[in-house]
């Protein structure tokens, strides 16, 4: 590969960009910094530092963001902060994209990614891939919700939903749900069938993958390779 598009990828930098870069010597390849852009590198093997930063290859890149509420689940908005921008300067490259889509008032859990298949098949319906929320509702929590949300609902616009399984909580206003869809504002129309409302809702799991909960809202980390197949787990 060469050296001027290894580093337009990995750095997320225009091809323009990283000639500079080479030029102006800020780029070393084996502790070397005399060369040019067309230099040929192995990305498995080689050694190449920007400013004195390794650059490790990835061919592609999974991650776990911790979506602060205000943030909107997009590449580009003009109006609200997307999800990218909150994304340090190592983890930005082109082609990153959030797969599948939190409101603008929910948090947690959001995989931002530029592997269109492995996005591809995380958001299949075919793929049943759990989705887990902590739901804070305005009212108390009713015993009958565990039969009605196990028999899949109803949902505003006739919808069916699937079956999906609450668990309670000490607290009579929060519940864990899990479901294994994705309908717009699922879990919200949910609430709204059983006569309830949600009043703070954050995404804690996908597939097998839990939010990390050292990451505070805001705070993203890479997914590792081993780690990443497990998001399409259907169960815990
Ligand atoms: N269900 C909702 O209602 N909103 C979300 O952001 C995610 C699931």
């Amino acid at each position: 590969m060469r050296l001027d598009k290894f580093i337009s990828d990995q750095v997320g930098v225009s091809r323009s960009r990283a000639k500079e870069l080479i030029r102006n010597g800020s780029v070393s390849v084996g502790g070397i910094n005399r060369i040019s852009d067309d230099t040929k590198i192995d990305p498995e093997k080689d050694e190449i530092f920007v400013n004195s930063i390794q650059i490790l290859y990835r061919q592609y890149l999974y991650i776990m963001l911790n979506k602060p509420a205000g943030t909107i689940c997009a590449v580009k908005d003009r109006l609200s902060p997307t999800v990218l921008e909150l994304l340090p300067p190592p983890l930005r490259r082109k082609g990153l994209f959030p797969a599948g889509r939190l409101d603008k008032d929910t948090e947690g859990f959001v995989f931002i990614t530029d592997d269109g298949a492995l996005a591809h098949r995380m958001l299949s319906p075919k793929s049943h891939v759990e989705k887990e929320y902590e739901v804070t509702l305005e009212k108390p929590a009713q015993s009958c919700y565990k039969g009605l949300f196990a028999a899949g609902l109803t949902i505003d616009g006739g919808e069916k939903c699937l079956p999906a399984d609450i668990t309670f909580t000490d607290d009579p206003h929060v519940v864990r749900l899990v479901i294994c869809e994705g309908k717009y504002h699922q879990v919200k129309r949910m609430a709204q069938a059983v006569g309830n409302s949600v009043i703070h809702l954050k995404r804690v799991r996908i597939g097998g993958i839990h939010l990390d909960p050292s990451l505070a809202p805001g705070e993203c980390r890479e997914i590792m390779h081993k780690e990443v197949e497990e998001i399409c787990a259907k169960k815990r």
